[in-house]
């Protein structure tokens, strides 16, 4: 689909996107990519990476990729310096990078609990401590006014509770309250917004097809407001506004993007 923005929006700035190389993540990285960003994408999969990378570029995108894992903190440290020192600065941060599977709580094991925890809160987390310095006002390479973006892909499951997924609720309440946090912090110290992102069933990503049985597709018309799965453009489109100049007075908000989706999970 067309972007209703202009080209231009996100001009001469540098991101760095976690979880960058496939589903939602990719989708964000193309689209600041397509409106003038530079993208570094951060991931575990060198293979998946390097298509990435391959596939942004030829779109006229600059692009690399870098390997790790946001659950070591050296990972994130490495990552965070290597687009520094590449771009030259960072402007913003998306932590999209999630793990997940559907189990009942009754079979996780703690372990796969704090897996999850690791990956979505703690990772989150330990992103934006070591992306800080880059991003803080006056930070290294950072001589604009003001500071720089984070963002946070974040769930609606937390709103209500979610069949076989309390290891996600729990992890991305966990990250909702990191957003507003940080925001109250940084956006005080440091002009930096963070925001999050909280999408409804996007079809074809990762996450649809682990935990979204047949029935979301076949029963979607059903209980969806909007009567359809959304689409990563979708996600893609709300993070531009939050990373452009047009969200600049937004900070500590997860804007929902589901068509309304979570107003009726209740019943189900
Ligand atoms: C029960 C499971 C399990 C499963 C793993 N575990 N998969 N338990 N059912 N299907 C348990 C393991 O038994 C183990 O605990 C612990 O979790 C760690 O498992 P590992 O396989 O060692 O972990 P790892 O190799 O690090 O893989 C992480 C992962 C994996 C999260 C388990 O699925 C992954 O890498 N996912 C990344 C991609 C992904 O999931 N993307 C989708 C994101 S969608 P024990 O006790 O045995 O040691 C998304 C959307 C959210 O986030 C919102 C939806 C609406």
């Amino acid at each position: 689909m067309e972007s209703p923005f202009k080209a231009d929006i996100v001009k001469g700035k540098v991101a760095l996107i976690t979880g960058g190389g496939s589903g939602i993540g990719f989708e964000i990285s193309t689209q600041f990519g397509k409106h003038g960003a530079s993208v570094a994408i951060m991931g575990r999969r060198k293979q998946v990476l390097d298509s990435a990378v391959c596939a942004l570029q030829s779109l006229g995108i600059i692009a690399v990729g870098f390997e790790g894992d946001v659950r070591k903190q050296e990972d994130a440290r490495r990552v965070v310096e290597s687009t520094f020192k590449h771009f030259g600065h960072i402007d913003i941060l998306v932590n999209a990078a999630a793990g997940n599977f559907l189990v009942s709580a009754e079979d996780l094991s703690p372990n796969g609990f704090r897996t999850v925890m690791d990956i979505d809160s703690v990772g989150t987390f330990t992103m934006c401590h070591e992306a800080l310095k880059y991003l803080k006002k006056g930070g290294h390479g950072r001589n604009s006014s003001g500071g720089g973006v984070i963002l946070n892909i974040s769930a609606t499951l937390h709103y209500t509770a979610a069949w076989y997924q309390i290891h996600v609720s729990a992890a991305k309440a966990a990250v909702d309250s990191i957003t507003r946090n940080l925001a109250l912090e940084w956006g005080t110290d440091y002009d930096i917004r963070v925001n999050g992102i909280a999408p409804g069933p996007i079809g074809d990503t990762p996450g649809i097809s682990k935990l979204a049985p047949e029935e979301i597709n076949s029963k979607a018309r059903d209980y969806m407001p909007l009567y359809k799965l959304g689409d990563k453009w979708d996600i893609a489109m709300a993070a531009l506004y939050l990373f452009s100049d047009a969200g600049k007075y937004v900070n500590g908000t997860t804007l929902i993007v589901d068509g309304g989706h979570w107003l009726s999970r209740a019943r189900h």
